[in-house]
């Protein structure tokens, strides 16, 4: 599927099918974008007829009676005018191409429509997401792949005073698309096939290609390196835990993300029940995300330095593995009681965010499957996000608005820090059932150096989806490559304030 940006005048084009996007409105649709007479008057009938409200997503293929400049007008419902947003153009345009591939359209066009308060450039990078996003499936594994042909050439029709800068903003939205992509692959992939060590050549190789550096640290550097969560964690499985750290040099202040890349988690010897166990291989959802924005950041080239750290382990019960009652000691030097061995996430990033702190970055994020509790308070229409620092959470949840990953940020008061007082250790690992994504949350903060703004963004709930939710257009099933577009957005932000 090739996407271009073109400037041409709509009657001069020759496609199979044409978008026309409109608004629902109080009587009829409203078309919501610049139209030659001719071509309104092609889908005047249809719009009349009354059938077709505009609603967000609503498609309706007419069929000019005459010669036109498509064979089909794909009349496309933007919803309700208030409601607008770009959020809504990623939904609408992503059912679009879906309807276009059922339909099995080659060749299509769609004027990009000039809506304020957004630009044409932000609405073309939007489409452009959609159409990319929308386009994605997880069938590697499939022998044979059932889903309709994708069109072969999308051109999206701007003016001529923007077209360079929708050239650009197309281009970039295809990166990032890309990268979001592999963060999907990632975090879709069986365990099986990607122990730790494979999840490192992954990252190695994404980094040869992308142009950022990979190190990985083995478990017996790990050992005499202190990190003794992703040990205790990483040695109930035959497949050695590794840290993956990756740099992306681009100048300017440092960065660094964490992901949690539990590629498996069974809860070790405190088992999880087996409905739905098959889940977590999503647990790795944070790693996937991590690996998915050093790549788009390294081929957007920003002007920032990245540290992308993913301890990268898998959690299961052996003869070797960690037990409850046992006493771990980080790399910090603090220690923590473990309650559950099911609470294995907080431990591997311990260490990570303890080391990431040693960096003295900027700023250190990490983004986790973390907590069942997070689900439970916020469901599947925002991730948790919790923060030392407010300028670093407001910054955040403005990305997070702007590409459609919400993020509802829970408190981090000191009471929090009282459910997790150990008798025998610095902490516990769990801090009872009341409040326990902020207990987790507060648990990580007890290894992020002093002084340093650090946000945690517990995406448990907003990972994958499930046959249960409601199915968003660009969102397929499985999953969602959550706090790619997030983190690209926030960086952008930074790298344009400095
Ligand atoms: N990976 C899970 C969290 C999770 C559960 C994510 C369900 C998405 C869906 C995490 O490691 C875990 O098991 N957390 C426990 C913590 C508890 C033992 C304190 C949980 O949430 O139940
Ligand atoms: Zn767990
Ligand atoms: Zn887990």
């Amino acid at each position: 599927m090739k996407i271009e940006v073109i400037s041409a005048r709509l009657e001069d084009v020759k496609a199979d099918s044409v978008v026309i996007q409109l608004f629902e409105g109080t009587e009829a649709p409203e078309i919501a974008i610049t139209l030659p007479e001719s071509i309104k008057k092609e889908i005047a009938p249809s719009i009349e007829r009354g059938g077709f409200r505009a609603k967000l997503g609503q498609v309706l293929p007419t069929y000019p009676s005459s010669v036109s400049v498509a064979g089909c007008f794909m009349l496309l419902g933007l919803g309700n005018k208030q409601d607008f947003s770009l959020e809504a153009v990623r939904q609408a345009h992503g059912y679009a191409i879906i309807r276009a591939k059922e339909m099995g359209m080659r060749n299509m066009v769609i004027p990009i429509p000039s809506l304020p308060p957004y630009s044409v450039p932000e609405i073309t990078s939007s489409v452009v997401e959609a159409l990319s996003l929308a386009s994605y499936r997880f069938d590697r594994y499939k022998s044979k792949v059932e889903d309709g042909k994708q069109p072969e050439l999308i051109q999206l029709l701007v003016g001529s005073d923007v077209k360079a800068m929708c050239d650009a903003a197309a281009r970039e939205a295809a990166v990032v698309s890309e990268a979001v992509k592999l963060a999907r692959d990632i975090a879709n992939m069986p365990s099986g096939d990607l122990p730790p060590k494979k999840m490192a050549e992954v990252a190695a190789e994404v980094g040869r290609i992308s142009g950022f550096s990979t190190r990985v640290i083995e478990a017996e550097e790990l050992e005499r390196m202190g990190m003794g969560g992703i040990i205790s964690v990483g040695k109930g499985s035959s497949n050695p835990p590794v840290l993956i750290i990756m740099e992306y040099d681009g100048g300017g202040e440092t960065y660094a993300v964490v992901g949690k890349g539990v590629v498996f988690d069974s809860g070790g010897i405190s088992i999880k029940p087996s409905e739905k166990m098959e889940e977590m291989k999503y647990d790795k959802s944070g790693a996937a995300a991590v690996i998915g924005l050093m790549k788009a950041v390294a081929e957007l080239k920003l002007p920032i330095k990245l540290v992308g750290i993913v301890p990268a382990v898998e959690n299961l019960p052996s003869g070797r593995a960690l037990k409850p009652g046992d006493i771990v000691r980080f790399r910090n030097g603090k220690t923590a009681e473990i309650i559950s061995t099911d609470a294995e996430g907080r431990l591997i990033l311990a260490d990570a965010l303890a080391y990431a702190s040693e960096m003295k970055p900027k700023a250190i994020i990490d983004l986790a499957t973390l907590t069942g509790a997070c689900v439970i308070a916020l469901g599947t229409h925002a991730s948790g996000l919790f923060s030392n620092n407010d300028g670093l959470a407001e910054a955040l949840i403005k990305a997070g608005e702007k590409v459609g990953e919400r993020l509802w940020r829970l408190p981090l008061w000191k009471e929090y820090f009282e459910q997790i007082k150990s008798e025998v250790a610095d902490m516990k690992n769990v801090g009872g059932r009341p409040a326990g994504a902020i207990t987790a949350a507060a648990f990580l903060m007890n290894f992020v150096g002093d002084g340093i703004p650090w946000a945690h963004i517990d995406i448990a709930g907003t990972a994958w989806t499930q046959e249960s939710s409601p199915e968003k257009s660009y969102i397929p099933k499985g999953a969602t490559g959550v706090g790619v577009r997030l983190l690209v957005e926030f960086l952008k932000s930074r790298s344009e304030r400095s």
